[in-house]
């Protein structure tokens, strides 16, 4: 069995922080309501000329860097992004280019939230086959630029990211079970609308995510053939600090087991889950050899769950 371990990773944040105070400038809201039912305190935000693109070079540059490897040693690129620049080329071949990568496939896969957990699983299954040996997986989401401004219930919740990892063939596990599902008739909760912004039904979005992702982190548990108590940590989805803790009280989980970014971040979508790793790895919370859960869910419905070892 061929397996996928993590030996690179990297995030990138723009330089611009939004904070609670400065929304009050732009809707009618208070740093109290948002604090209490996000767990948000400040975001980052994109300059007008960076992009998606940008972002998901600047975070897969550092992971390269911190693996080790040289731009030929990468074997294929897989970009998460549902706010690229380009329709064509894909962010993923932008990437390819930029970092000089001279051997590789490149793709974009538009997953929403739910896109790290995709990107990696689709890359482990491809890398177990033996055909591939290190593979890229970085996502550049720049939130901002799908923003309604107007809306207060949605544009308090986004920040502009990138994050990456880099995957590589490996004997020992490695990524050891993922699980991914869709349910296209939510459509309409959460979506790009024709004016080209997201809109989204906050409180039933809700109560789907924590549900699906409660199945799902149990899911890869089982698959795996793991015990709660072999987790060491649990990397959810930031989209809300309260979704966080119904999930980990579902699973059982306590929320000293829980990495959140989310405070500093926001929702970042598939930018989440891959900066939350890194940050975790680089300030000594995460080790080699520590199983992490991972659990998301996007609009669509998608919605995913994984479990690594480190
Ligand atoms: O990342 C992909 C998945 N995304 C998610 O999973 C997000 C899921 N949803 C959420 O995180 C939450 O539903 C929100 C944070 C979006 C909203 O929180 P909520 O507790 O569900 O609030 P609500 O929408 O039920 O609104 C409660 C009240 C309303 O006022 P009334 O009708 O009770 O008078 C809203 O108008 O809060 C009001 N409200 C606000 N007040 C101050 C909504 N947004 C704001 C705001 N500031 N920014």
């Amino acid at each position: 069995m061929i397996y996928s371990k993590i030996v690179g990773t990297g995030s990138y944040f723009p330089e611009r922080i939004l904070t609670n105070e400065d929304l009050t400038k732009i809707v009618d809201t208070n740093d109290q309501w948002i604090v209490e039912r996000t767990g948000i305190r400040t975001r980052h935000i994109c300059a007008e000329n960076e992009t998606s693109e940008d972002l998901g070079c600047f975070a897969a540059q550092k992971a390269l860097e911190d693996s080790g490897l040289s731009p030929s040693d990468i074997s294929g690129v897989i970009f998460l992004t549902f706010t690229p620049k380009f329709r064509v080329p894909s962010a993923a071949v932008y990437l390819q280019n930029k970092l000089g990568l001279p051997n590789c496939f490149a793709f974009d896969l538009n997953s929403a939230c739910t896109g790290f957990i995709q990107g990696i699983s689709v890359a482990s299954d491809m890398i177990s086959t033996g055909k591939y040996k290190n593979i890229l997986v970085a996502s550049g989401e720049k939130l901002t630029s799908v923003t309604n401004w107007k809306d207060r219930s949605t544009c308090i919740l986004f920040g502009d990211a990138g994050g990456a990892v880099v995957l590589q063939a490996s004997d020992a596990p490695g990524l050891r079970s993922y699980n991914m599902h869709s349910d296209g008739s939510y459509s309409e909760l959460l979506h790009i609308n024709d004016d080209q912004v997201l809109t989204m039904k906050g409180n039933e979005v809700f109560k789907v995510a924590v549900k699906s992702m409660g199945d799902a982190a149990e899911q890869a548990i089982r698959d795996a053939g793991l015990t709660l108590d072999d987790i060491d940590i649990m990397i959810p989805h930031q989209a809300n600090i309260r979704i966080m803790q119904a999930v980990a009280k579902r699973v059982n989980l306590s929320m000293d087991k829980v990495m959140q970014n989310i405070e500093r971040r926001g929702n970042t979508s598939s930018s989440t889950i891959p900066t939350a790793l890194d940050e975790g790895i680089k300030t000594g919370r995460i080790k080699r050899g520590d199983n992490i859960l991972f659990a998301a869910f996007a609009g669509g419905f998608t919605w995913a769950g994984a479990l690594l070892t480190y």
